[in-house]
């Protein structure tokens, strides 16, 4: 065990590559603020104002007919956005919405909605 751990740790410290990549990561987190890795949910929030009327403010939606988006994972949002705007799921109502979406727009709405508490934290009124 000892002999794996001391040998992961001297792998770390020889190699040149890693010290390139974080310089990258730092780098690219310096000086791209706009473009968040994973989506900026406080530019999801903003954008999800739209969305609001039926999703609600934190994406639990207002009516049994509008689906609850908070908590859902990231990657099917996005999934579920592209396939709106491509037309490959059809509804009337979010094709419209999906269509003025960019993917760091998906990106960011995702990341809100995401990070969102999601159903097993509701208490429903009777
Ligand atoms: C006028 C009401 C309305 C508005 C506004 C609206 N939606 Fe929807 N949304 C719906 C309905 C209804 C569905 C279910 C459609 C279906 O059957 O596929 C839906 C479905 C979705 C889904 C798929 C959820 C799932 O579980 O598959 C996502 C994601 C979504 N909306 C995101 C958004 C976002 C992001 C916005 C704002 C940019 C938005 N919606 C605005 C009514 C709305």
């Amino acid at each position: 065990m000892t002999a794996i751990i001391e040998g992961g740790k001297q792998d770390m410290q020889h190699s040149p590559r890693l010290g390139t990549v974080s310089l990258f990561a730092l780098v690219l987190s310096v000086t791209s603020p706009m473009a968040v890795a994973g989506g900026d949910p406080e530019a999801g929030k903003e954008k999800s104002q739209v969305c609001v009327q039926c999703h609600g403010e934190t994406g639990h939606s207002v009516a049994p007919s509008f689906p609850i988006l908070a908590g859902q994972y990231r990657d099917y949002l996005i999934l579920a956005l592209e396939e709106y705007k491509s037309g490959k799921r059809t509804n009337a109502i979010m094709a419209g919405f999906a269509a003025t979406l960019s993917d760091e727009d998906r990106e960011d709405i995702a990341a809100f909605y995401s990070k969102q508490k999601g159903l097993e934290s509701i208490e429903y009124a009777e």
